[in-house]
């Protein structure tokens, strides 16, 4: 019988995200600086993005294909107000499936392309009583909840050509972007509605019960989603900055008296109402990196 050994969780090897990112290297001229991650209805950013190429995800070696209605899969690289970007317009979750080492795979593959700064944007259920549905939420830190049950993308085998065995995440959301951020907002009229706070992940795809939206509350969390953390911590790992924001899609259900129930119907309908909102926020905040 053979020792036992640590099962090497990851599922890719280094060489993997190289052949990738070659891959695109080879395929096109463009190279971002920053990358964004489109959340659940918010793909219109890329639509945003001047002078195009397109890359849908079964077309680039070894990139997972998203399976969830609002979500397409399309890698755009282009210009966003003259800044070089590449756009994730549909992403991956752990709720479908997918491993969480494959949740981050393109977060690894940017860095190999030479992406800096990663934004990411999410829907969220709202958490803190004083938010309301579609308000704009900056991250300022984050509540790992699948990593407190062992689902954290870095467990396995630590390649150091990505980063260290131990990355700190107590700044994993940079400060000087969320500045900008905010002087963004203010100038673009959206400051009236933009919040800064803890964002929560769970697993999902069931939504809290009324008990768990409770203890959320009481840790700390200000908003509840399922998605961003696993790809933020990557990203960080390999020393990319990161900015967050979460569009307050529901208010989450904490009283035992109330009819509302969470549904994917108004998760959409409030991002389909504020999208335009969060993009010309994120593309002004691009002309200020
Ligand atoms: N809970 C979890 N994820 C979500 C929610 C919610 O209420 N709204 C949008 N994503």
């Amino acid at each position: 019988m053979e020792a036992a050994s640590p099962s090497s969780q990851c599922s890719y090897s280094y060489e993997k995200y190289k052949e990738t990112a070659d891959w695109l290297l080879t395929q096109t001229e463009r190279r971002p600086k920053v990358a964004i991650i489109c959340g659940s209805g918010l793909g219109g950013l890329a639509e945003l993005l001047d002078d195009k190429t397109i890359f849908p995800y079964k077309d680039i070696p070894y990139f997972p294909t998203s399976t969830v209605q609002g979500h397409a899969g399309q890698l755009v690289f282009g210009k966003l107000q003259g800044c070089e970007c590449v756009c994730m317009k549909g992403r991956f979750h752990f709720y479908e499936g997918y491993d969480i080492q494959t949740v981050t795979f393109p977060v690894r593959v940017f860095f190999l392309l030479g992406v800096e700064i990663l934004i990411v944007t999410n829907a969220a259920g709202g958490l803190n009583d004083s938010y309301s549905v579609g308000d704009i939420m900056l991250i300022k830190d984050h509540i790992n909840m699948p990593g407190f049950a062992g689902q954290n993308p870095l467990c396995g085998h630590n390649d150091a050509r990505f980063g260290v065995r131990f990355p700190c995440m107590s700044d994993a959301y940079d400060r000087e972007l969320r500045v900008l951020s905010k002087q963004a907002a203010k100038e673009q009229g959206c400051d009236s509605f933009l919040q800064e706070g803890v964002y929560c992940m769970l697993a999902g795809p069931t939504y809290e019960t009324i008990a768990e939206s409770r203890v959320l509350q009481k840790l700390g969390a200000d908003a509840v989603g399922m998605s961003t953390v696993p790809e933020v911590v990557v990203a960080r790992h390999c020393g990319m900055r990161v900015l967050g924001l979460s569009l307050i899609t529901n208010k989450v259900v904490t009283d035992y008296e109330s009819s509302e129930r969470a549904n994917h119907e108004e998760v959409l309908r409030t991002t389909e109402h504020r999208a335009q909102d969060l993009q010309r926020l994120v593309s002004h905040l691009v002309t200020k990196l």
